[in-house]
């Protein structure tokens, strides 16, 4: 426990000066857009079909900063039988949306999901990683109960809150701008797919410093 104390303190500390010179992408820090009509409808249909009609479920142990609400879930992954969703995430005009929020030329890094939130999770405040996580999207299949479920954007000392209706996407500076769900999921199921973007030349647009702090947080996070 004390251990876990000092590793949360050191986590703190890196990750406020990982964000003081974290390259400034964009002025609002987030952006929520519709998800491309096609993308959506094919998106939407397959989770369904994987989720409720195959059965296509796993746990995702102790996933992306996720607390287990008080029946200790873990988060569920659906998985699929083809690559769908790695194809949207090569996809060059859906890398063109996460392109034109940012203003500089990205690539593809990694993406999650459909993964599956439950009732009573809620998503600590962090930020994501600083080299390979500096663009990312938050993808709102659907939920099923209750749907809102607001994600909060701490932008420049202001914190926001933001509920993606089903369908939108909210695209963010996800270093610079830590985020969290601090509200407890009050319906049964939410689905959501992440995707995340680097720069395209990392170093054209972080300092020597930025690196440097972003190798350290690679050893600790
Ligand atoms: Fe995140």
């Amino acid at each position: 426990m004390k251990n876990n104390i000092k590793i949360d303190a050191l986590r703190s500390d890196l990750a406020e000066r990982v964000i003081n010179i974290c390259p400034k992408l964009s002025k609002e820090g987030f952006k929520v857009i519709r998800i491309p009509d096609d993308i959506y409808s094919e998106m939407y249909q397959k989770t369904i079909a994987a989720y409720y009609l195959e059965n296509n479920i796993r746990k995702e142990y102790g996933a992306d900063n996720a607390i287990p609400n008080e029946n200790k879930l873990d988060p569920e992954v659906c998985f699929l039988n083809d690559n769908f969703f790695d194809l949207v995430h090569k996809n060059p005009d859906f890398i063109k949306l996460h392109e034109d929020f940012a203003g500089i030329n990205l690539k593809p890094t990694y993406w999650y999901g459909p993964r599956v939130y439950l009732n009573g999770h809620v998503l600590k405040e962090h930020i994501d990683h600083p080299t390979t996580h500096l663009i990312g999207s938050s993808l709102k299949i659907f939920s099923e109960g209750d749907d809102e479920w607001p994600l909060t954007f701490l932008v420049d000392g202001q914190r926001v809150s933001v509920s993606l209706e089903r369908g939108e996407m909210v695209i963010f500076e996800a270093v610079r701008v830590p985020h969290a769900r601090p509200t407890p999921f009050k319906g049964k199921r939410y689905f959501g797919i992440f995707y995340h973007y680097a720069p395209l030349d990392f170093n054209a647009v972080a300092s020597d410093e930025y690196a440097k702090l972003a190798s350290e947080y690679e050893k600790i996070m």
